[in-house]
């Protein structure tokens, strides 16, 4: 008799072999490169392998730090916590933690190798409907434009030519590679394929701390600083459709790509290649100024130059919001080598920096009022009636954001 079970036990990740280019779930929308057959088994085993990772491996590294580790370290009068960069250099001696940061970084590497091999057979399918779609939106590209250091000094999150890599006029590449890895890289859990559960949190963030502004002068101009490839300016196009709504950041072939996916959805949105730390836009130009994800990968000195511009731009009695990821630089041992880790093996430079950096501080200092700090529950759809969930208690990276938000004052 077979002991085969009847059904295969389900796995969180299963993997749909059968997936065609027709029917693959991970398009959702017409930009979106496309997935062979083999192709769609890599990038399956990029989410299963990132998930047994850091879902099933990593939760073991933080009870063995926090306590046994720590607990031992002071014993002999030593803190864990303010040793973390040590602590982390010298777990790299320990097999079993070698083998799980090597393997972090291989599944990281691997992403970016499995989803560049899906974009450049795409590129020419992607490039006509770039051109079928050339009416909606716009993009300003600056050829003499520079990247900032902390952009270009290293390749952030390992993806292969960073933020700025561009191959000339007409280059969509890096937009397509970073658009088709986010679900893998989010594992799903930032809105699926769209990767707009940050822009739909943005604006009900707007919701429940500005709701009479909305109700009375909802934003007519909104600029989305670090759009990469509009993924979150989108949903604030979707969620305020009579704004005209500008994104801005380093990447020619970012921006080229963002303004093709927007207007293959059905979004005008005008692209600029452009500094967030200093635009070309007039004075008091924007109602809302966002930005998503974007100042953690700044530094010490542009955070506080992003929001003396934010002050500029706004319109005396506009809104500035900025979300965050949501980890601050807490007393647990394990998140800081975490983050530490992060900052050396995922190439993030500014990762702990901007846990430590008081962002509602440096709003207050760049002359904001009513500035909030706090923790936003995630959404997959904003809703202007929902009864205010802004908190200050911090949850887990993609259930709730940090959100640092003020009003620049009536003159
Ligand atoms: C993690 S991505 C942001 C993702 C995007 N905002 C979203 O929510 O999907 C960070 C982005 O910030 C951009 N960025 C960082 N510093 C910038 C600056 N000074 N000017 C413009 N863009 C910047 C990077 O180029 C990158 O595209």
């Amino acid at each position: 008799m077979s002991t085969m079970p009847k059904t295969m036990p389900k796995t969180e990740f299963a993997t749909d072999l059968s997936v065609t280019q027709a029917g693959d779930p991970s398009r959702a929308h017409p930009m979106m490169p496309f997935t062979r057959h083999d192709e769609a088994a890599r990038h399956a085993h990029v989410v299963a392998f990132k998930n047994f990772l850091m879902r099933q491996l990593e939760p073991r590294w933080r009870t063995l730090i926090d306590e046994k580790v720590a607990p031992q370290m002071a014993q002999s009068g030593r803190d864990a916590a303010t040793e973390y960069r040590e602590l982390e250099k010298n777990l790299g001696t320990v097999p079993a933690y070698r083998a799980w940061q090597t393997l972090m970084v291989a599944a990281q590497d691997e992403m970016w190798r499995s989803v560049t091999e899906s974009v450049d057979h795409s590129l020419p399918e992607l490039q006509r409907i770039e051109a079928a779609n050339a009416a909606l939106g716009s993009v300003r590209i600056n050829p003499e434009f520079k990247a900032p250091r902390y952009l270009t000094a290293v390749d952030i999150h390992r993806m292969p030519g960073g933020y700025h890599a561009d191959q000339g006029e007409g280059d969509l590449r890096q937009g397509a590679i970073f658009d088709k890895a986010a679900a893998l890289y989010h594992m799903g859990r930032n809105g699926g394929a769209m990767n707009d559960l940050r822009g739909h949190t943005i604006a009900q963030h707007f919701f429940d701390r500005f709701e009479s502004m909305n109700a009375e002068n909802p934003p007519k101009r909104i600029l989305d600083l670090g759009c990469t490839v509009g993924h979150s300016t989108v949903a604030l196009a979707q969620n305020f459709p009579h704004a005209e709504v500008h994104g801005v950041d380093v990447g020619a072939a970012l921006l080229r790509y963002a303004r093709a996916r927007s207007a293959s959805l059905g979004v005008s949105i005008h692209y600029s290649q452009q500094s967030a730390e200093r635009t070309d836009f007039a004075d008091g130009y924007f109602d809302m100024v966002v930005s998503s994800a974007v100042l953690h990968e700044t530094s010490a000195k542009a955070a506080p130059a992003i929001m003396r511009e934010c002050w500029r731009l706004l319109r005396p009695g506009g809104v500035m919001i900025h979300l965050e990821v949501p980890l601050r630089f807490d007393a647990s041992a394990w998140n800081r080598v975490r983050g530490w880790f992060e900052s050396v093996h995922n190439n993030e430079p500014f990762w702990i920096g901007a846990q430590k950096t008081d962002f509602a501080g440096l709003a207050a200092q760049a002359g904001f009022a009513e500035v909030c700090a706090g923790y936003q529950p995630s959404v997959r759809q904003a809703d202007p009636t929902a009864i205010p969930r802004f908190t200050s208690t911090p949850g887990p990276v993609h259930v709730v954001w940090y959100m640092i938000s003020g009003i620049k004052p009536q003159a």
